[in-house]
């Protein structure tokens, strides 16, 4: 090629949650039964959908307006309707012309970063979901800016770190917080929120604000929405999905709202650049859109998601209590979404830890890729081998802490209860090994 035709972000484009699927299935044609445990999707992991939601969906395809293009920004009957949801909580009022559908948040999270100025940067957290890492860092073309999430605080932000890194690096544009929070499970407080939002009005900065999981809230105080919080000072957009809470992720539909457009012009303009560039695509998913309305309005809904959000507390519990008093791992119960982070810290994994593998095939293959790998992505290769449980390395959630992320996904109880007996048992096998 005569001109380099590769981005300068091409290296940060990097997601280990599906990534290593291809070092699970190799593991698995060498004759290991695996268990997925890397990735969020509860259809996967056999979540049946509810009867009343097929039935709202069947009726759609019914209609042959389901099958058409929608209006660039999203139906317009389900933006009203959105809106008006956001209006009846209290907090920031928003109108229809507030809100952007797009082909699930990936698409969202893509044209965000795609269409920001390269030299302005988003403050994220660490560890991080990355495709919200990745796609910062590739549109910068540098490394993420990230802020920590501390475990021993219960996975909260850490304030002085977010304010330091504003205040002395004035090419940060914004702060992106996840709540509740992929890979943690973390759900944050008012009062944590109201800070960082005051951290943005004195820098001059927008809050983004992850709300995947805004349904999927099982802590005491229940789901804090930015709208809640933002007031009127604030540039801001929440980031809200389907995906999870229907759930139906292979739907692809998610949606951005919009908080004091009007109060910078330069926001204003980026926020139009958007709208925008979907409409070089003509429009997203219209099907899914059209059935939001029906959905959160049917008289099953409120109850659908308590039921859900029952059964992952009750998961989130169980599973935290597998690792109680072992020495070496730091485990905080999640309150939110669908994960759980398994911690080490620092000095507690070595390079010299292993677990026994069965299989000869698996266990050549294993160590012809442990080669350079970091402490905790060798202890996920050794789960994969030795135990078929796929879990995915905090490393690759844009961390220099070391552990992992498993789900809290598995229907069938009882090898729920074998996924972490199993990773508690391998765990402590693995620990021990370094000793030796
Ligand atoms: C925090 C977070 N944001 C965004 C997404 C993307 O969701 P979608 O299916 O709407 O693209 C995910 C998916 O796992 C997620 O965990």
């Amino acid at each position: 090629m005569r001109r380099n035709i590769v981005h300068s972000g091409a290296d940060a484009l990097i997601y280990e949650i599906r990534q290593i699927v291809a070092i699970g299935k190799k593991i698995e044609a060498l004759g290991v039964t695996m268990t997925w445990e890397n990735i969020g999707d509860p259809i996967q992991k056999g979540e049946k959908i509810a009867p009343w939601i097929k039935e709202i969906v069947k009726d759609l395809v019914e209609e042959d307006t389901s099958w058409g293009y929608t209006a660039t920004q999203g139906d317009s009957h389900t933006r009203k309707f959105l809106a008006e949801k956001v209006n009846q909580r209290g907090g920031a009022s928003i109108t229809d012309e507030d809100i952007f559908f797009f082909n699930g948040l990936g698409d969202a999270v893509a044209k965000i970063f795609g269409f920001m100025r390269r030299e302005a940067r988003i403050l994220g957290p660490s560890p991080a979901y990355s495709t919200l890492s990745s796609a910062e860092a590739a549109h910068s073309g540098y490394e993420h800016l990230t802020y920590d999430l501390l475990p021993e605080k219960g996975w909260m932000p850490d304030l002085e770190d977010i304010e330091n890194k504003v205040k002395y690096n004035d090419s940060i544009a914004g702060i992106l917080l996840i709540n509740p929070d992929n890979p943690t499970g973390a759900v944050y407080p008012k009062s944590m929120m109201e800070e960082i939002v005051a951290i943005c009005e004195k820098y001059d900065c927008m809050l983004i604000c992850d709300e995947t999981y805004a349904h999927v809230n099982y802590s005491d105080t229940g789901s804090i929405h930015l709208s809640e919080v933002i007031g009127d000072k604030v540039c801001g957009m929440a980031l809200r999905s389907i995906s999870k809470e229907f759930p139906w992720p292979g739907g692809r539909c998610g949606w951005i709202e919009v908080f004091n457009k009007k109060r910078d012009p330069n926001f204003e303009r980026y926020i139009k650049s958007l709208l925008d560039a979907k409409m070089l695509e003509v429009c997203s998913t219209t099907l899914p859109q059209l059935s939001i309305p029906k959905v959160y309005s049917h008289p099953n809904f409120l109850n659908h998601l308590k039921e859900r959000n029952e059964m992952f507390k009750e998961r989130a519990r169980i599973a935290t209590s597998y690792f109680d008093n072992m020495k070496g791992v730091q485990v905080v119960e999640p309150k939110g979404a669908f994960y759980l982070t398994v911690y080490f810290p620092p000095g507690v994994l070595k390079n010299n830890m292993e677990l026994p593998i069965q299989n000869k095939a698996v266990d050549d293959y294993i160590q012809s890729i442990l080669t350079n790998a970091s402490e905790d992505r060798r202890l996920v290769l050794y789960l994969l081998a030795s135990t078929g449980i796929c879990v995915v390395p905090l490393t690759s959630f844009c961390c220099d802490k070391h552990g992992f992320r498993v789900t809290l996904l598995e229907t069938d109880t009882e090898k729920f209860h074998w996924v972490f007996k199993t990773l508690r048992d391998s765990i402590a096998k693995y620990l021990e090994s370094g000793k030796s």
